[in-house]
C-alpha cells in the first residue's frame, strides 16, 4: 500500500514537473491562439477575438514599459472589464469583452506566456492589420 502511494506520488510529481516545463509558446497555444490567432486570419468570419499581434500593438501603445505591461495584462485576464480594455472600442463591440480567464489558466502560466508574447508580438515588420504584412515572421 506504502509503495503504490509512493508510486503515485511519484507520478504526480513528475507530470507537475512537465507542465512547468511547457514554454510560453506551448502555453499560449494551449490557452489563448483558440481565440487569438497568431497568424493573419485565413477566414474572418470565424474570428472570435482580435489577433494576438493586433492585440500586443496596443498594449505596448498605452504600456511602453514591459513590467507594466505584463501587470496590466495578468489582472486583464482574469478580471477583463470593459474599462479597463485597452482595445479599439469598435474591437469589443464586434467581440464582447474577453470571457476571464480565471480557472482556465493560472498566475504561474501567464508569467510564463505573458513575457513570452509581449517579446513576440507584434512581429517587427508588422505594420497592421491593413497593409497585409501580419504574417510576416520577424
Ligand atoms: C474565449 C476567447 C478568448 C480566450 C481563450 C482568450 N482571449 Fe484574450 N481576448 C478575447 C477578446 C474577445 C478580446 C477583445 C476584447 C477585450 O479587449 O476584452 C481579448 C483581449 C485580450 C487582450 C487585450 C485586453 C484589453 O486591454 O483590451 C489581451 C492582452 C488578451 N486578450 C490576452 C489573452 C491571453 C494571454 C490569453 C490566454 C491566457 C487570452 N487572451 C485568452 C478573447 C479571448
Amino acid at each position: 500500500m506504502k509503495n503504490k502511494i509512493m508510486i503515485i506520488a511519484s507520478i504526480m510529481a513528475i507530470s507537475s514537473n512537465e507542465l512547468s516545463a511547457q514554454t510560453g509558446e506551448e502555453l499560449f497555444n494551449n490557452k489563448c491562439s483558440f481565440c487569438h490567432s497568431t497568424s493573419r486570419p485565413a477566414d474572418m468570419s470565424k474570428v472570435t477575438a482580435p489577433a494576438i499581434m493586433g492585440v500586443m500593438r496596443h498594449i505596448k501603445m498605452s504600456y511602453p514599459d514591459k513590467d507594466k505591461a505584463i501587470s496590466f495584462m495578468k489582472d486583464y485576464i482574469l478580471n477583463p472589464s470593459m474599462d479597463k480594455a485597452i482595445c479599439m472600442p469598435q474591437k469589443i463591440k464586434r467581440f464582447g469583452v474577453m470571457p476571464s480567464q480565471k480557472g482556465l489558466v493560472t498566475e504561474k502560466e501567464l508569467d510564463i506566456i505573458l513575457p513570452w508574447i509581449y517579446d513576440k508580438f507584434p512581429p517587427k515588420s508588422f505594420r497592421g492589420m491593413r497593409e497585409g504584412r501580419g504574417m510576416g515572421q520577424k
